[in-house]
């Protein structure tokens, strides 16, 4: 595994959305980091972060849908529901923090890449015809 590079391929061009993928990007190379290095201890705190921050992200992005009545929104919400089950799998496992962190960034970071590129470049650009930044 390597840490993640953030380039332009991700972005999708609405600040808010964009702002938080590269925050989430920095959360994966922190766990990244903390599996590289001898501080394995620190592994469970930052999968408790990596879950709150997908929560707070699905959220802004759900009440975009809401807001601007997103004719895809029902699809867009499962993948968000297949991903909150997907972690909250993963947080009840008791493995050892290096064996389950590594396998956590492993499925994240495939997951994340894809949905920002798929689905997530798909509603920005609907979110851009109706106006927002
Ligand atoms: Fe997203
Ligand atoms: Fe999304």
């Amino acid at each position: 595994m390597t840490a993640i590079k953030w380039d332009d391929s991700y972005v999708v061009g609405i600040g808010v959305i964009d702002e938080q993928h590269k925050h989430f990007v920095g959360l994966l190379n922190t766990l990244y980091e903390s599996l590289e290095s001898k501080h394995t201890e620190k592994i469970p705190d930052i999968i408790q972060d990596l879950t709150d921050y997908a929560e707070h992200h699905f959220k802004t992005e759900e009440d975009y849908f809401d807001k601007f009545h997103y004719p895809d929104a029902e699809i867009h919400k499962l993948a968000h529901n297949e991903l909150r089950a997907k972690v909250g799998e993963f947080a009840e496992r008791h493995d050892n923090p290096k064996k389950l962190g590594s396998d956590l960034l492993f499925f994240l970071e495939k997951w994340l890449l894809v949905h920002f590129r798929g689905a997530d470049t798909k509603f920005a650009k609907f979110l851009k015809q109706n106006g927002v930044k």
